[in-house]
């Protein structure tokens, strides 16, 4: 199996979203394994339970530093523990500009709402209080703005007569064990989902001018131009033509710039069947380190190639700007 994501998860109380993702990173398959649980609590129960599983653990109280310094602290830890993403799980800390921006992409929330509904505290006396049929908990990527980052995954609760905010809390927490590790799960693979990997290959290829979708023998293709006068400059190739894995394929120069790219790194390009012999090169994909830059530099290359004069003199214009 492809190298686990390793992750450091911050906590501040019981820490039983911690040990939720933690039992799950202990099944089979699972993307993601615990490198290290650090609190700013150093009496906060879920330490223990990490050192009694044998994962790295670090506290320090938040009491008496800044918050740049005891965000600085916690961030050492977790780089020493050789974190690619920190996971908050129950943190009750804010955390300053300079450090969520660090981790832009790489550091996730876990919130006791349907976000955008009900952010900061309280949320469930809140939720009851408005007369809402549902609470539930929210996955999203942290950003400098508390409980605002992209969501990337809900789950909603039936609010029940009666209820009250204990009662709620602990039905979403059942909901929460079971919605966090799935949704790290699949953000920490969405590298090689293929349907992410469309996803931002699309964006790129219909950002360029006067582009458009058209599928091409099962395979998703990107055309620029209108109409007959339209050209294909990029396919997306999920196992296509008995290649492996998902790839980009685009037009290089020509066969010799096709050979060298697959000669110096074999990696990341091969010769695709049928279009190699027009000079396309496949780009790998499913790799975690993909870089999209170099992604969104191939795509405009190959709508260079392919598109009419009119629109590369509009684009040549542009770029001199
Ligand atoms: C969880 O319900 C989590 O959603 C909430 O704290 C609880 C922590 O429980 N987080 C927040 O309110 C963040 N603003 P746990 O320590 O048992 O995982």
């Amino acid at each position: 199996m492809a190298e686990r994501a390793r992750i450091a998860v911050f906590i501040s109380g019981a820490g039983t979203n911690m040990a939720a993702l933690l039992y799950a990173s202990r099944m089979p398959e699972c993307p993601y394994e615990l490198v290290l649980v650090a609190s700013n609590d150093p009496a906060a129960a879920g330490l223990k339970l990490a050192e009694a599983e044998g994962i790295a653990t670090f506290a320090l109280s938040h009491k008496g530093m800044t918050r740049e310094a005891h965000d600085a602290a916690m961030e050492a830890a977790a780089k020493e523990a050789g974190a690619e993403y920190i996971v908050l799980a129950g943190y009750m800390r804010i955390l300053s500009a300079g450090f969520a921006a660090r981790w832009a992409g790489r550091m996730l929330n876990i919130h006791p709402s349907l976000l955008p509904k009900y952010k900061g505290l309280d949320t469930h006396a809140r939720a009851i209080a408005a007369g809402e049929s549902h609470g539930g908990a929210s996955v999203h990527l942290v950003t400098s703005e508390l409980d605002a980052g992209e969501v990337l995954a809900q789950i909603a609760v039936p609010i029940t007569p009666g209820e009250t905010a204990e009662s709620l809390a602990a039905r979403v927490k059942l909901a929460e064990h079971q919605l966090y590790p799935r949704a790290l799960a699949d953000y920490v693979s969405r590298w090689r989902n293929p349907a992410w990997l469309l996803a931002q290959v699309r964006s790129l290829a219909l950002a360029l001018p006067e582009t458009s979708e058209q599928e091409s023998f099962g395979a998703a293709g990107f055309r620029v131009g209108t109409g007959k006068a339209g050209k294909y400059f990029a396919y997306f190739a999920d196992r296509h033509h008995g290649h492996q894995g998902i790839a980009l394929l685009v037009k290089t120069s020509g066969p010799d710039e096709l050979a060298a790219l697959v000669e110096d790194r074999p990696e990341a390009y091969f010769r695709p069947a049928f279009y190699g012999a027009s000079g396309w090169v496949g780009i790998v994909l499913d790799r975690r380190d993909l870089d999209w830059q170099d992604i969104a530099a191939w795509l405009r290359r190959s709508w260079r190639s392919a598109a009419p004069k009119r629109l590369t003199r509009l684009m040549d214009v542009a770029e001199q700007f």
